[in-house]
């Protein structure tokens, strides 16, 4: 039977960049507000042309394409416009992109990212895919060195893209494909091929051995048993591990969740998969840094061996926690990794990433991720990694007047205690980061899309790879 997804990962428009144009191939000239052309743009007509990012239009065998004032978000969006314009019954096979003088490394990044992402699609159905663009050429002048420094750029932009694509790949497959085994075994395949990465999978016999309450709770109600993900790469620098949830489905389990929308929480393992596109970009970049990630897999699902709320859960090292609602599940799975990661790999750097809490689209809404860490340098690390690369954070705080609201009066913590969501759960995974430099980053917003809006289109994003690659980029040495 032909299968129902594309098979993962799937392919990104190719990006190069030449100091000469080609023959008979469409040039694409560059418009910035004014209007102003750039380069190639004599014989064209201005009028009806306002040079906004994204406004791409066709004259003839040439095209123009706004890229606004120049910043790094207008290069996103316009890079992604214009594969989105190169699509369909007459796209052409490739392009040359005409660059403006103004183009440097980090013009060039933000450029690439657009274009890789912004064609991306994940959809099968009865009839073939239509026509995409396969690759443009970026042309630029042909000065000293130039053309090595842009095409440098171009590759780290097009290895980034790569991991927020098959982010988006693991977080777009359905449940019924993805359960703990797809996931983790598909991570695992995918590591087997590139060098200095290996990939260990736990099952669920081994979880029991070892104590992973947390996961096995969450995990029991599904008849598609939990498995953990641990991926290695590097031996020396500091090392930094990488947690991401898990959650194959949610269904929300005995607290169970109301049918609207509960289809989205597909992509509840978006934290996961952006660890796993992370790790994978890091192996193939070869960054001089040594780096973990971990991904406690489960389905949370309704059943008669589906754990309850009242329950009392003894975590990876023995702390216990009481159960208050079952729909909770990602923080019971996070506690036994981050609680893994402290007591055994002695980590430098301890970041983890989840599609936590539903109150965190309330507050920052569904294009910004949240950050909370102790360390307010942490957090800004955070935040300017994420600037770099196109993905924008929010510092949230660890609010000392709700911690004692995370105690229990029958076990060591309580699951969910009242107050304000998203920070009392990460008041309750700071118990098991120990003394290890430490942030959680809450993407419950902008793991997913409705629209279609710079890079991104609708479904999940990818969002929060680029920033752990970059993060791993500014620790590497
Ligand atoms: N996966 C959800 C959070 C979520 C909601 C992500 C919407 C993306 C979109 C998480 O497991 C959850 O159910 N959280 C609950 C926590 C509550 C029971 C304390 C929530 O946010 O409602
Ligand atoms: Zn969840
Ligand atoms: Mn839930």
């Amino acid at each position: 039977m032909a299968s129902t997804v594309p098979s993962v990962p799937t392919k990104l428009v190719d990006v190069e960049v030449a100091t000469a144009a080609r023959r008979d191939v469409p040039a694409v000239v560059l418009v910035s507000t004014g209007p102003a052309l750039g380069p190639g743009g004599d014989g064209i007509d201005v009028s009806g042309l306002t040079g906004k990012a994204g406004e791409a239009v066709r004259h003839d065998e040439t095209w123009t394409l706004g890229v606004g004032t120049g910043s790094l978000a207008d290069y996103r969006a316009a890079g992604a416009a214009l594969v989105r314009a190169l699509s369909g019954e007459d796209a052409p096979k490739t392009a040359d992109v005409l660059l403006t003088p103004d183009f440097d490394a980090a013009n060039v990044r933000a450029f690439v990212l657009g274009a890789a992402l912004g064609g991306y699609r994940f959809k099968v159905t009865g009839e073939e895919a239509p026509k995409r663009v396969g690759s443009l050429r970026l042309i630029t002048a042909d000065d000293d060195g130039f053309e090595e420094v842009l095409t440098s750029a171009a590759l780290k932009a097009h290895a980034l893209a790569t991991a927020t694509a098959l982010t988006r790949d693991l977080a777009n497959t359905p449940s019924n494909v993805k359960d703990p085994r797809w996931l983790t075994t598909t991570a695992a395949r995918l590591a087997d091929r590139v060098d200095g990465l290996s990939a260990t999978v736990r099952d669920e016999k081994w979880l029991a051995q070892q104590g992973f309450g947390g996961v096995l709770a969450v995990g029991g109600g599904s008849a598609r048993p939990p498995r953990f993900l641990e991926l290695t790469y590097g031996t020396t620098g500091p090392h930094l591990v990488f947690v991401g949830k898990g959650i194959t489905f949610d269904t929300g389990g005995i607290s169970v969740k109301p049918a609207d929308g509960m289809h989205l929480m597909r992509t509840d393992m978006a934290g996961g998969g952006a660890v796993i596109g992370a790790l994978l970009a890091v192996a193939r970049r070869k960054l001089p840094v040594r780096v973990t990630g971990l991904v406690p897999c489960a389905e949370n699902h309704v059943s008669g061996s589906a754990y309850r709320p009242g329950d009392v859960v003894r975590h990876y090292g023995g702390a216990t926690t009481e159960v208050t609602n079952t729909d909770a599940e990602g923080r019971m799975v996070l506690a036994d990794a981050l609680a893994y990661a402290v007591k055994n790999l002695e980590p430098d750097l301890l970041v983890d990433v989840a599609t936590l809490t539903g109150a965190m689209k309330v507050s920052l809404g569904l294009r910004t991720g949240g950050v909370f860490s102790p360390s307010a340098e942490l957090a800004a690390e955070v935040v300017e990694a994420g600037a770099n690369v196109g993905e924008q954070w929010w510092r949230m705080p660890l609010l000392e007047e709700h911690v004692s609201a995370v105690a229990s009066e029958i076990a060591d913590y309580k699951q969910c205690p009242p107050g304000p969501g998203g920070i009392t759960a990460a008041l309750f995974l700071q118990k098991f980061a120990g003394d290890v430099p430490w942030a959680h980053l809450d993407i419950a917003g902008p793991a997913r899309s409705e629209k279609v809006y710079d890079e991104v289109v609708a479904g999940a994003t990818g969002f929060g790879a680029r920033t752990l690659v970059e993060l791993a980029e500014k620790y590497s040495r």
